[in-house]
């Protein structure tokens, strides 16, 4: 007889989709970028040994990407700006290219890449190159084309990214780009050493708490996302780091649920965006933690009531204890507590969770969405 043999489901490893196991690598992704960058309680990445020369002088940082990869530079901006206080700036690799860029010999360009080589972002690194620039690339896949191009790299170690929709290569981009951060605050010598052992901390207790919500919180979302398989719109809020994950979380939506979304930043509801809520419209909220800024969390739980007094159905993401979110929020999707820098990369999770619970429960191939490419290495 024939024994039959399923290659595809082999390299899942048991998993439904090479998204699932990818989701659940999440924690992994994050812990094996940051294994092997601390020493002695200082940042130390083996590929930027001897090349400090090379950030020194930056006066401006200019981050250059494409699709979930441009979402983690608009978070790694903030934690570049508070540990280094370079000002820096994010812009897609496309339209960079074309805008006539202001860059010089102290503009740091670091772009951001899983495959190292899409080709919207090769081109624009190449065209930084030319015009004088220093260039970083943070990637996913050693010896590819961006890196090589590159005076320097900063690999991810997240692993094989298969399905088209990037879910472990984006938690794994903030953390290098969090790394970085605060390796070229101390070869500035404007690094805090509380600061940077803190953060350090902040970094390794990562990977236990992804798990938390990954064992605490995944079949919940799923059930969730189940039960919104007929919406026909989501909406998703953040303010501060929290506006990039809205971002993604409506990137990831689109991408593989066909379901129109959009993030926006929470401020920004009053212009504009408060005009689409109408009953039953469901809107994400990731909530920034009121132990971060009181002021912030205020103004968040404050827009929640606001779309809520329109009929919105609000699902809250929230750290574990704020019971601010409970009186107007109709689901709260719990995250465990971290300093406000570190809540991107938790606040992620459950967003990435839903697109991949909605998608399934659309009966749709998670793995491969229609019109898209893993890599697209055409401009
Ligand atoms: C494609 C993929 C996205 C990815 C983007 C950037 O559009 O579908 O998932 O975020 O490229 O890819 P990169 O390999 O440069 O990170």
């Amino acid at each position: 007889f024939e024994v039959s043999w399923d290659a595809s489901a082999a390299d899942k490893g048991g998993w439904s989709s090479f998204m699932a196991k990818e989701v659940s690598e999440e924690p992994e992704a994050v812990a094996n970028t940051v294994r092997g960058r601390v020493k002695d309680g200082r940042i130390s990445i083996p590929e930027l040994e001897g090349l400090d020369e090379l950030f020194v002088g930056i006066e401006r940082v200019v981050i250059l990407a494409c699709g979930t990869a441009y979402y983690a530079g608009l978070v790694g901006k903030y934690a570049i700006e508070k540990w280094s206080r370079i000002p820096v700036v994010v812009e897609l690799a496309h339209e960079f290219r074309y805008s006539d860029p202001i860059v010089s010999e102290s503009t740091l360009v670091i772009s951001i890449s899983q495959s190292g080589e899409t080709m919207d972002t090769l081109m624009a690194v190449k065209e930084a190159a030319r015009l004088g620039a220093k260039t970083l690339s943070i990637c996913n896949t050693q010896g590819s084309t961006i890196p090589r191009e590159s005076d320097a790299v900063v690999y991810t170690h997240a692993g094989p990214e298969v399905a088209v929709a990037s879910t472990k290569a984006f938690v794994a981009q903030i953390t290098a780009l969090y790394l970085f951060a605060l390796h070229i605050a101390d070869v500035r010598g404007s690094l805090d050493q509380a600061v940077s052992d803190e953060a350090v901390a902040q970094l390794e207790a990562l990977p236990s708490k992804i798990q938390w919500i990954l064992d605490n919180e995944q079949d919940r979302i799923e059930q969730l996302a189940g039960w919104m398989a007929d919406t026909r719109s989501v909406l998703f809020l953040g303010r501060h780091v929290g506006y990039p994950i809205a971002l993604e979380g409506a990137l990831k939506l689109k991408e593989i649920s066909y379901i129109h979304a959009e993030g926006f930043a929470a401020g920004e509801l009053k212009h504009g965006p408060i005009a689409l809520v109408e009953p039953g419209q469901p809107v994400f909220v990731v909530v920034p933690s009121p132990r971060g800024s009181v002021t912030m969390h205020q103004k968040v739980i404050s827009n929640i009531e606001e779309i809520r007094a329109r009929g919105a159905r609000v699902i809250a993401i929230a750290e574990q204890g704020d019971s601010a979110v409970l009186p107007s929020a109709d689901e709260v999707l719990r995250i465990p507590l971290a300093s406000p820098l570190f809540e991107p990369l938790l606040a992620v999770v459950p967003l990435h969770i839903f697109a991949m619970g909605l998608a399934t429960a659309k009966g749709l191939d998670v793995d491969q969405p229609r019109n898209l490419a893993k890599s697209v290495t055409v401009e």
